[in-house]
Order: C-alpha cells, then sequence, then structure tokens
C-alpha cells in the first residue's frame, strides 16, 4: 500500500493543468452503454475510479480503450451481460450509475445495492423511486437490484429527497428517460454541472433534453440513441483543491482548464476569506499574500459550496484569524478529517452537522491515515503546510478521485512523495 510523505512549508508557485472531471466522466462512461456504436470521450481522467467503471463497462459486454491525453473509445459488442456485481459495486460506490441505461436499452439491469461509506450512509431510494414511476419493476434479491421493463414510459417525478436532490439519481433517471416512450419530466433534478455534461453527451446521442442545468427537466424519448464524441468539462473540485494549495501556502498558482464560471460558490468563499482569485480565458489564478480571514460555510447542492470541498477548505479554515462555522448539509456524518486534523495541531469542534474551526498559528506534521477521497485531499494540503513531516497511509483512496496529484503538486514545487510498503 502507498502513503505519501511530505515535508510542509515551502510557497506553491507555477501552472498546473486541471484534469476531466471524475464525477462528469463517471456517469458519461454508463450513458455509452444507452448508444449503438462507437462513442468517442476526451479529456477522461486516469483515475482508479475510472479504471473500476472501465472493468465494469468490460462485465456488461463493452470494449473499451484508452488512447493519449485521456481519449476512450466505447463500443458494446454484447448486451447479454446485465448483471453489475457486488465485487465491482463495493469498490466503487458509482457504479449504481449502469442501472438506468441498463434498463432502458436492455429492458432488465441487475445491480448490486451499494452500501454505505465512510462519508456515511448512502441510500439509492430516489433512484428506485424515479424507474418505479417510469415503469420499471424493481426486485431486491440477495442484495441486487433487479429493475425489468418491456418499454419504459415518460412520467412526472418528484425527485427530491430529505437532502435535496439527488446527483446521481437524476443521471439514472434521466438516462432511462432518453429511451422511454413519451415525456418525462424530473422535477428537483440535480443542478450539477456534472449532470450538464452529461445531458450534453445525451443529446450528442440524440435524446431530447431540455433544462439541463436548472431543477426542471424534460425529456422527449426517443427510439434509439447513437454513440456520439464529447469532451468532459473540467473537474471544478480538483480546481478547488489547487486553488486552496495556493491560498495555504502563501503561493501563487494558475490553473489551466479551469471553469471558475462552475465554481461561483467557492470562488467567492475563497474571496471572503481573503484568497486572490483572478479568471483569465480558460484559466485562473490563485494567490495569498497575508494570513486568512475566518468564514461560515454551509455545503449545498450545487450551486451551493459544494461538500466535496468541504474537507479542503476546513483545512484552510484552521490557519484563519478566528472562529469559522462549517456546517455539512449533503452529508451530514462527513467529518472523518476531522479527528486527523486534530492530531495536527487544528482546534476544531464538532457540534452535530458543523464543525467550529478555531483558528491556530501552525499545523504540526504527524503521521495521519486517510479515510475517503476528499478527506485525504484535506490531509495532503495540510501537510503542505505543516511544520516537519506528515505521513499519509492508504492514499489509495486520493489515488481514486485525484489524477497523479503528487506529480502535480511536485511541479509547483511541492515536497511530496510517494512511497510505497
Ligand atoms: N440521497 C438519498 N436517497 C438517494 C440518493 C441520495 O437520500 O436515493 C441523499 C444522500 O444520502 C445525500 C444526498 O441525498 O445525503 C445527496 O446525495 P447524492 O445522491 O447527490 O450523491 P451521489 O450522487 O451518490 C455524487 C458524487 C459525490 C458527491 C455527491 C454530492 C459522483 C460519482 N459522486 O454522489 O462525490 O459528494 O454527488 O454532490 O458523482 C466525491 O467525488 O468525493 C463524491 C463523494
Amino acid at each position: 500500500m502507498d502513503k505519501f510523505v511530505i515535508q510542509g512549508g515551502g510557497r506553491l508557485k507555477g501552472e498546473v493543468e486541471i484534469s476531466g472531471s471524475k464525477n462528469a466522466a463517471l456517469p458519461i462512461l454508463a450513458a455509452a452503454l444507452l448508444g449503438e456504436g462507437t462513442s468517442v470521450l476526451n479529456g477522461v481522467p486516469d483515475l482508479a475510479d475510472v479504471r473500476h467503471m472501465v472493468d465494469l463497462l468490460g462485465d456488461l459486454g463493452a470494449e473499451v480503450s484508452r488512447g493519449d491525453d485521456g481519449r476512450m473509445e466505447i463500443s458494446v459488442t454484447d448486451e447479454s451481460h446485465s448483471h453489475a456485481e457486488y465485487d465491482r459495486v463495493r469498490k466503487m460506490r458509482a457504479s449504481i450509475c449502469v442501472l438506468g441505461p441498463l434498463l432502458a436499452r436492455r429492458g432488465k439491469a441487475r445491480v448490486a445495492m451499494p452500501g454505505g461509506c465512510a462519508i456515511g450512509s448512502r441510500p439509492i431510494n430516489l433512484h428506485l423511486r424515479g424507474l418505479r414511476a417510469l415503469g420499471a419493476k424493481i426486485d431486491l434479491d440477495g442484495g441486487d437490484v433487479i429493475a425489468t421493463a418491456d418499454r419504459l414510459r415518460g412520467s412526472s417525478i418528484f425527485l427530491g429527497g430529505p437532502f435535496g436532490s439527488t446527483v446521481l439519481g437524476t443521471a439514472n433517471v434521466m438516462s432511462a428517460a432518453t429511451l422511454a416512450q413519451g415525456t418525462t419530466v424530473i422535477e428537483s433534478a440535480a443542478c450539477e454541472p456534472e449532470i450538464v455534461d452529461l445531458a450534453n453527451f445525451l443529446t450528442r446521442m440524440g435524446a431530447k433534453i431540455r433544462g439541463a442545468g436548472s431543477p426542471r427537466l424534460v425529456i422527449e424519448g426517443v427510439e434509439a440513441l447513437n454513440a456520439a464524441e464529447h469532451t468532459v468539462v473540467p473537474d471544478r473540485i480538483e480546481a478547488g483543491t489547487f486553488m486552496i494549495a495556493a491560498a495555504l501556502t502563501n503561493g501563487e498558482v494558475t490553473l489551466r482548464n479551469c471553469c471558475t464560471d462552475h465554481m461561483m460558490a467557492v470562488v467567492d468563499k475563497l474571496r471572503e476569506v481573503g484568497v486572490i482569485v483572478e479568471q483569465t480565458n480558460g484559466a485562473a489564478v490563485a494567490s495569498s499574500v497575508r494570513r486568512l480571514e475566518p468564514a461560515d460555510v454551509t455545503t449545498q447542492p450545487y450551486p451551493g459550496f459544494p461538500t466535496d470541498l468541504q474537507a479542503q477548505l476546513m483545512t484552510l479554515l484552521t490557519l484563519a484569524d478566528g472562529n469559522s462555522a462549517i456546517t455539512e448539509k449533503v452529508f451530514p456524518d462527513r467529518f472523518m478529517h476531522v479527528a486527523e486534523l486534530l492530531r495536527m495541531g487544528a482546534d476544531i469542534r464538532k457540534e452535530g452537522p458543523t464543525a467550529i474551526v478555531t483558528g491556530v498559528r501552525q499545523l504540526v506534521g504527524a503521521p495521519v491515515m486517510a479515510s475517503d477521497l476528499r478527506a485525504s485531499a484535506a490531509l495532503v494540503l495540510a501537510g503542505l503546510v505543516a511544520r516537519g513531516q506528515t505521513t499519509i497511509q492508504r492514499v489509495y483512496h486520493i489515488d481514486r478521485g485525484y489524477e497523479r496529484i503528487e506529480l502535480k503538486l511536485r511541479s509547483l514545487g511541492a515536497n511530496i512523495e510517494r512511497v510505497s510498503d
């Protein structure tokens, strides 16, 4: 198992290329199951989660080849296997997004129920409610969801839940509705840029979707979809992580392939705490020259502040000049990073879904444990600025969602090494 060894203290300076978005690429890869012919995707990041999805598509009869620069070709050659087995799904929860495409295209899907994970319980009741509304019969057997339908029928569906909209639930129901008979209206749809990107890919395949990016999606079903070519949007979470790295180290980082238009809540919050963020054509520059101000933040579905940057922002606020309150409204238990940040000298008190962060003058390097993807990123950020050496165990969590993070950080001047046990 690999670990990262980081010597903290250096300023980050230079340019970094932001990869294509993991959370856009995963449902788009799954949606390629809907088309006839060979789909081409550009800007697909080379990540453990993407490799899991490629293996899963292989199980489901697709041939996938990866070229240079994130180009992937996907063609479905055998539609006889529609079972996403537990062994795959337990490694990557996003495997659930094959459910809608398989059901719509093949009339049946058997997908292992994903369990919870380090960020909390992760139900799929809304995915199933949406697919039932389209006329699917849903059964549970041996821990698998079995969904069947001769032909799905368009319907009006309210897809909101206790924590707001659901991103992959919207992806599943929208993908399934593209081949349904008649018109589907999804109300309280997720508005995330990754959903817009999926809708753009589906539209290129021949789907008829209106309202992507708003809470109301209208989908007119078509008879069949073709393969299509598409370029995945830049990863706004990776971009936010590098902006925070620049701010923490009083550095200056230019982010190429960065869409700040997808990051208004993030840029707004960073500016509130004193980070300088400037936008140029397709790039952004993040820098900081002074001690940062505290801030209160609440995570919310898009366009609110993303839960996927909550842990990284917490690291930043551990060094702000005063008290900050961070409230998690999407995954109220997503605070595994708190205990590890405490080991590095942070002052954080948790009260229910809120963490009160009191800024300290300095973090101190320590051996810490990565628990999930974004918590690991928060620990890497802490290691970059801490006094002395930080060792982060279990970095396979970070490899799930950040492409070559240690190489990108090293190119900016960070002292970070990957060490294999
Ligand atoms: N929820 C339900 N019922 C459902 C589905 C969700 O109650 O059927 C609840 C969840 O428990 C949660 C909230 O609704 O409280 C939002 O969950 P959502 O379904 O939107 O999450 P997701 O689609 O499973 C995606 C991302 C996550 C990201 C969330 C929220 C992918 C592959 N995953 O998950 O990304 O945190 O949206 O933005 O797109 C990550 O990249 O580190 C990551 C965890």
